[in-house]
């Protein structure tokens, strides 16, 4: 038995005692920035010439770690161990399975500062943001567990007088997890342990910028007891390996989350049947989004200033649930641009180390060349009201940036930035605030802030997105509590987190016993 689910506290940083945690584990891990890190395949340590070097963001010359590099060769030889690791795992008690995802969240519960200590090193993540990916982190494991629980039975069906019939779901087999950085433990994590528990065996290759935090983690999940072999850790480029594995006959499903453009690719190699393969692949391909808020003629201007500002540039607006587009109604317009614009002005940029930076760096230089290549476009086709710049002299800072008077069409309103941008448009009522919000090719999540209740359950009808928020930000799901995942180009809507979640990973079996 487990006690009910419920989802991993955020840490309160305005107090000292938490504060001085997290800076002490800031400090550890400042003393260990610069080792290396070998493969993990079959539980053996692999070491290779070549090297994904990680660095901090905030601090180009700092080096987090050098990993080791995993080619085709050692992703077939991570392909045989799976197989291998597969015959025993997938025969082990289902509740055995979820006990090591329950010990792993209580080594990563005692460990948190340090996994987040990890990411602001790593990724830039600020405190308030590094503990948010580290508590979900948690959550996935917590709840991926009770989930398999809940199904190690199957379900109830009927039988008549004479069988005895039976539903039950067994595992796939050995499968491929492709994680993006920029919730480098949550999603790489729940992106794993998911498929895991439901006894498949996974070949885990993590985003090149965020190996390290990956590596510790799989410490941790050995520490908890997981076989050798049942997370292999490949990272290396996703042409080279990810493309070999997608393909590959022996893999059963690739449970892949980054972009549109890697993710729709994965998914047309996956549909593919190898010579050899015998089965179809199943995949879960989450995507990217172009997130909207809408603000109605009469909403709460000051919670809807502080839900654009909290979700565009949360993490320097690198979440793919990230709010890049606000559609005002035509009389609230200016009062709302404003308020976000004062808002904004107010963010401070800089080191996330600091306990007092607002917003950290975006991730690389592609990445800022990518977001100022945006704003420059912007200027052509929208209002510059705020930011605008950037200075990536010791690390990959960019001004947090308004747009005003876009086209709903404009490219700054279709394409994902991911960067601290927001674009605003105005619309004269709600349906075509609603119509504007569907005109992208991704729906992701989205909000309305009004206190018109007729409004509200219009947008529950037409607002086509797999998360949409009532006078809320649009970032920020909870495990267990809003499962997430998007409709149209942001994905098959996996609902990570969700009560289904585990079940893409598995087949249901029905057996009829006559007598
Ligand atoms: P990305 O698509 O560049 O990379 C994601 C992963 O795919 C990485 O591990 C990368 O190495 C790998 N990859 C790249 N090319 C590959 C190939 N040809 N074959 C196999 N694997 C390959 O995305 P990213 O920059 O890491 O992440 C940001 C993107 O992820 C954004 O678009 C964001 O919106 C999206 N995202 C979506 C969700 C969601 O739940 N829908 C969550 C987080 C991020
Ligand atoms: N699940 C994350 C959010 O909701 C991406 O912001």
């Amino acid at each position: 038995m487990v006690v009910p689910y419920t989802h991993e506290p955020f840490t309160n940083f305005q107090d000292n005692s938490n504060r001085s945690e997290y800076d002490a584990a800031l400090q550890l891990v400042k003393s260990e920035l610069g080792k290396a890190y070998p493969l993990i395949i079959g539980g053996e340590r692999v070491t290779t010439d070549e090297q994904i070097v990680s660095v901090n963001p905030a601090d180009k010359s700092e080096v987090v770690g050098t990993v080791s590099k995993a080619n085709q060769a050692l992703a077939e030889q991570a392909m045989d161990e799976a197989q291998e690791a597969f015959k025993t795992w997938s025969a082990w008690d289902p509740e055995a399975r979820a006990n090591v995802l329950f010990r792993t969240a209580a080594i990563a519960r005692r460990r948190k500062h340090e996994f987040s200590a990890w990411m602001t090193y790593e990724i830039g993540k600020t405190r308030k943001e590094a503990d948010a990916d580290s508590a979900e982190a948690i959550d996935f494991l917590e709840y991926y567990a009770r989930q398999m629980v809940e199904l190690k039975d199957g379900e109830a069906i009927n039988s008549r007088w004479f069988e005895h019939n039976q539903y039950t779901y067994q595992p796939l087999g050995v499968g491929l997890t492709i994680s993006p950085w920029n919730l480098p433990f949550a999603i790489m994590a729940g992106t794993t342990v998911g498929p895991m528990v439901a006894g498949n065996t996974i070949l885990l290759k993590p985003a090149s910028l965020t190996p390290v935090i990956t590596y510790k983690f799989l410490e941790v999940l050995e520490e908890a007891g997981m076989p050798a072999g049942v997370v292999n850790f490949i990272p290396g480029s996703g042409r080279e390996i990810g493309d070999y594995l997608v393909e590959h006959p022996k893999t059963r499903f690739v449970n892949f989350t980054g972009s549109k453009e890697v993710g729709i690719g994965i998914y047309e190699k996956a549909a593919k049947v190898q010579p050899g393969q015998n089965f179809l692949k199943k995949t879960a391909i989450e995507m990217g989004g172009k997130d909207t808020i809408i603000v109605d003629d009469d909403a709460d201007l000051d919670l809807a200033a502080a839900s654009i500002v909290q979700s565009a540039y949360g993490f320097s607006g690198q979440k793919c649930s990230a709010c890049s587009r606000v559609v005002a109604h035509e009389d609230v317009y200016d009062k709302i641009l404003e308020k976000v614009t004062k808002l904004t002005e107010d963010l401070s940029v800089g080191d996330p180390v600091d306990g007092n930076t607002y917003m950290g760096p975006v991730c690389e230089q592609s990445a800022y060349d990518k977001i100022l290549n945006y704003i420059e476009i912007g200027k052509g086709e929208a209002r510059l009201v705020t930011g605008g710049s950037g200075d990536n002299d010791k690390g990959y800072f960019i001004q947090p940036t308004v747009f005003a008077d876009a086209d709903p069409n404009a490219r700054i309103m279709q394409e994902e930035i991911f960067g601290p941008v927001v674009a605003f448009t105005k619309a004269k009522d709600i349906q075509e605030m609603i119509d504007i919000a569907n005109n992208t090719d991704y729906g992701l999540t989205g909000s309305i802030i009004s206190n018109n209740r007729a409004h509200l359950e219009k947008a529950r009808r037409e607002f086509q997105v797999g998360n949409l928020y009532f006078n809320r930000g649009c970032t920020a799901a909870i495990v267990g509590y809003q499962p997430f995942g998007g409709f149209k180009l942001s994905g098959t809507d996996a609902k990570a987190g969700g009560p289904g979640y585990i079940l893409h990973f598995m087949d249901p079996k029905t057996v009829c016993d006559q007598f």
